[in-house]
């Protein structure tokens, strides 16, 4: 056979193998696996190269809609343009539904800003805001059919909290269409309780946005998340966690038999509550939900890594702008933390930070590196196999990098719309160089060469860890 492209002389890792050989590609998917593969059209050399699957980013938002005067840093192009130099190959962003509005015309718009605007593949989880009977009697089994195979639930935050009916309500859709929920778990009364009562004592920098939410907040609504779903007997997902007491309850689940997973992120492993103190409102640039904790938290999330307790890695990628009137510093949000858009931005340094700080520094080995960012990612949403590994038949979805590279994190490495990152000054060692999506380059060399909409939407399967 000729090959479209050989990718030659690399150390190729899945989740569960390293070895040397090459990679033949032909019409966008891995057609060989070994040595002297023959001929192609064009030989990439890998030599001294890490040929990894690309990575899968679980937990983005772009263009989402983020209450009044605030907008989103990233729209498609710009967010997968930055997921693609951090060494990403696809991303899941989520629809996310408003009160009264049909998920329906929600998927449709989103394919509206994303059809033609994406540089690496994307799929969308759905975001549930109005558990009425019409949306979860007939949208919503609708759209899991069509491949909108998970949705994620809020126990927090003004018009998307549900209530434990609501949840009750959806996870039984689930159980019975076969979808898995994501669950972001904290408690919305305790907050709002802690926000007032802060505000009301002249406490509103941002740093206590990290009191307003302590862990307690977290830990209650994780337990009471795990209790819908035994109830129910329907897996899901722990979303974003950040401290121990949460993974505790998640570990003791998974010991009573229940499928309960969880993921977290790197504003967990390398960020603390003290990068919220910064003095004039630079500590806004740290603010996301649940914020970060300590250095003890900090511990705990790499163990649960390192125990499967996480199984995705993912970046929670939330971009605001921080110098702007439309992000972070909107004129509210410089009068109290409550005002300041939660999330940070993190598709492009996902991958970088998990390689030097897990691999690199002999927290997790290079298969479980790709696990916890590609493969685990592709079984839990239904893109396995086609998805988050590299065999014969798969996508070529794959990401070339120097695992010797020493790069200093900063904003002008940064390839997405925001004005800063919340990773600056991070030194790490080994970076994604090239990214190729379906076969063909979209990242070459540090250089963008993939064309805007080079990147398709993805439908899903149905996911097997969804079984109830
Ligand atoms: O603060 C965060 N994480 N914002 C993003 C939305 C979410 O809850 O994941
Ligand atoms: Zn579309
Ligand atoms: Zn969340
Ligand atoms: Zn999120």
């Amino acid at each position: 056979m000729t090959f479209d492209t050989i990718i030659r002389g690399g150390t190729v890792a899945t989740a569960s193998d390293t070895f040397s050989c090459d990679v033949g590609i032909k019409t966008g998917k891995i057609a060989a696996l070994g040595a002297d593969l023959g001929e192609a059209a064009e030989i990439v050399d890998a030599t001294g190269m890490l040929v990894l699957p690309g990575g899968i980013d679980s937990h983005v938002h772009i263009s989402q809609p983020s209450g009044p005067g605030i907008v989103m840093a990233d729209d498609f192009a710009s967010a997968t343009r930055s997921a693609a130099f951090g060494g990403n190959t696809m991303v899941l962003p989520f629809a996310m539904q408003q009160k009264g509005e049909s998920l329906r015309e929600v998927v449709k718009d989103y394919h509206k800003k994303a059809d033609g605007q994406c540089y690496v593949d994307v799929s969308f989880h759905l975001i549930i805001a109005d558990a009425s009977e019409r949306v979860l009697g007939q949208e919503l089994p609708a759209l899991v059919n069509d491949g909108y195979t998970s949705f994620k639930v809020f126990m927090t935050y003004e018009g998307l909290a549900l209530s434990d009916m609501e949840m009750l309500n959806v996870m039984t859709v689930a159980r019975e269409t076969g979808a898995l929920v994501m669950v972001h778990a904290e408690n919305y009364d305790a907050i709002r309780f802690l926000t007032d009562r802060l505000e009301r004592a002249g406490k509103t920098e941002t740093k206590y946005h990290g009191t307003s939410r302590p862990i307690a907040v977290e830990r209650e609504a994780t337990h009471r998340a795990i209790s819908l779903a035994e109830i129910i007997d329907v897996p899901i997902m722990i979303v974003h966690v950040s401290n121990r007491q949460a993974m505790e309850e998640i570990a003791r689940a998974r010991r009573r038999g229940l499928k309960i997973y969880g993921e977290t992120c790197p504003q967990y492993l390398v960020l603390t509550e003290k990068d919220m103190d910064g003095l004039n409102m630079e500590g806004a640039k740290y603010v996301c939900s649940p914020p970060p904790r300590d250095k003890e938290s900090q511990v705990a999330c790499w163990e649960g890594l390192q125990q499967g307790i996480f199984s995705l890695f993912s970046s929670d990628h939330c971009p605001f702008r921080y110098d702007d009137p439309q992000g972070k510093l909107n004129p509210k949000g410089r009068t109290s933390f409550r005002w300041v858009p939660n999330g940070i931005p993190g598709v492009e340094t996902r991958l970088p930070i998990l390689f030097s700080e897990g691999v690199g520094k002999g927290r997790i080995s290079l298969n479980e590196f790709v696990a916890l960012t590609a493969t685990n990612h592709a079984k839990t949403y239904g893109l396995y196999p086609k998805k988050g590994t590299i065999a014969v038949g798969t996508d070529a979805d794959i990401a070339i990098w120097d695992p010797n590279r020493k790069e200093t994190i900063s904003q002008s490495l940064m390839h997405g719309n925001t004005d800063y990152t919340p990773y600056e000054g991070i030194e790490v060692t080994g970076w994604p160089v090239s990214t190729m999506v379906r076969g063909k380059f979209v990242v070459r060399d540090g250089k963008l060469v993939g064309k805007l909409g080079g990147g398709d939407y993805v439908s899903r399967e149905k996911s097997k860890l969804a079984v109830p």
